[in-house]
């Protein structure tokens, strides 16, 4: 897109928004795309099983993201006030820096065979490693159009666990097969894959094989963003830029010491990536699940991102985290609203996908951390969740904002409050 800037957005109706996305982005049927049931629930029912109906959930878009010198408004599909916001205040920040800049390594992801009951599990490893090329020749025989599409199984290991456990239970073999999965997440790839493996395993090892299935710690398919702010630009009302940046570098550390403060902080990264994984129709909880392991994988859970101050003082910020994403398969197309959101980031592959979620993460941290060095995060959280309150106690139209701004300078955000301040607009009239 030619700008991800588009001044006042945030004041306009829902209906002008739609107007102008469809013109920025062609879109020339809009009933369906921006309808009120954009999932059918006939389609919905061949999604899963026991279908009663659909659960709609906010599409915003968070605007002003420079991601490597291109321009991109980023679709989030979530409930909570703030993160749209949040995201796209600090995307306008970065945006004054040179935007963000990302990367990300091959898209291998990792199929696991576990074989348990050898007799000899170094002589099973040895003959799984001697058979490795025909092993890996025969995954691509199972899924022949990953190979035509440029990926297919390229690589096999083997790890033996437990090695000196005196349980029978607990020693085992592991077969690690790693897959090219191209532009799909790869989870049925894969587990075609490694279920095709498993016959050849179990004869190779002498040993019995139970669990044939994916890793969602996809750390050989990881996506890095970086920004870097000078201080001038972190200035805010009441703080100079140097005590934002200072603030941000020690509330980083206190998330990289502490548990506690980890799991806090990790999940506002995961506000801004999380509702980018569901609007595009991915899987968020083998993001999450991958992302938090990732936090660990030096023996203890840490920060996901890392605050610093670079030799010219300027606010050093980086990211990076396994994404088991993708743009082809899965709800990626069957959802309209999916294939909605892919088209509004220009339909990226995977890759370029995965590192507009590891950007968006950064921001959504930097805002999150910004607003709690100064004011605190529930100033701008009041003024939002003021709206869902005056909407949950009836409010329409125009009395929506107004309700919420008696709410904001009563400091009572109550749905209590809300119906008294209506009742009392019902008495004026
Ligand atoms: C709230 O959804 C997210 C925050 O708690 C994140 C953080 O504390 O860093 C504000």
């Amino acid at each position: 897109m030619e700008t991800s800037r588009i001044p006042g957005f945030y004041n306009m109706t829902v209906e002008e928004r739609r107007e102008i996305i469809a013109k920025l982005y062609n879109i020339t049927d809009r009933s369906q795309l921006f309808s009120e049931q954009p999932l059918k629930t006939e389609t919905a029912d061949k999604m899963i099983e026991n279908v009663i109906g659909t659960f709609p959930l906010p599409l915003g878009l968070g605007l002003n993201f420079l991601i490597n010198g291109q321009e991109y408004a980023v679709p989030m599909a979530i409930e909570e006030a703030s993160v749209v916001a949040s995201a796209s205040y600090i995307a306008k920040i970065v945006r004054g820096a040179g935007g963000f800049q990302t990367e990300a390594t091959e898209r291998i992801m990792i199929g696991q065979i576990q074989v348990v009951g050898c007799e000899d599990i170094y002589a099973a490893k040895r003959a799984v490693l001697e058979a490795k090329e025909s092993l890996i020749q025969a995954a691509n025989a199972a899924y022949p159009s990953m190979v035509a599409r440029g990926g297919g199984a390229e690589g096999l290991d083997v790890r033996i666990l437990n090695e000196d456990a005196s349980s029978a239970y607990s020693q085992m073999l592991v077969v690690h097969l790693y897959v090219d999965t191209c532009d799909a997440m790869g989870a049925n790839i894969i587990n075609t894959m490694v279920e095709a493996l498993a016959p050849t395993v179990e004869e190779l090892t002498n040993g019995k094989v139970y669990l044939r299935i994916l890793s969602n710690y996809a750390d050989r398919c990881l996506a890095h963003a970086k920004c870097v702010i000078p201080p001038k630009l972190l200035k805010s009302e009441g703080f100079s830029g140097e005590e934002v940046r200072d603030g941000v570098v020690h509330a980083y550390e206190f998330a990289a010491s502490d548990p506690y403060r980890a799991v806090t902080h990790n999940k506002g990264i995961m506000n801004g990536i999380d509702p980018i994984v569901i609007a595009t129709g991915n899987d968020w909880r083998a993001v999450e699940a991958g992302a938090h392991a990732y936090a660990a994988r030096d023996g203890h859970y840490g920060s996901m991102t890392s605050w610093t101050v670079d030799g010219e003082g300027n606010l050093v910020g980086e990211l990076e985290l396994p994404m088991s994403i993708g743009t082809v398969g899965g709800a990626t197309r069957v959802h309209p609203m999916a294939k909605l959101a892919l088209d509004i980031l220009g339909n990226p592959s995977a890759s370029e996908l995965a590192q507009i979620m590891v950007a968006v993460g950064l921001a959504q941290n930097l805002g999150a951390l910004k607003a709690l060095v100064t004011d605190g995060i529930q100033k701008g959280h009041m003024a939002l969740h003021s709206r869902s309150v005056a909407i949950a106690a009836g409010a329409t139209g125009e009395m929506i904002d107004i309700v919420a701004e008696k709410l904001v300078q009563l400091k009572e955000i109550r749905v209590g409050k809300a119906e008294e301040i209506m009742e009392t607009y019902k008495d004026d009239r």
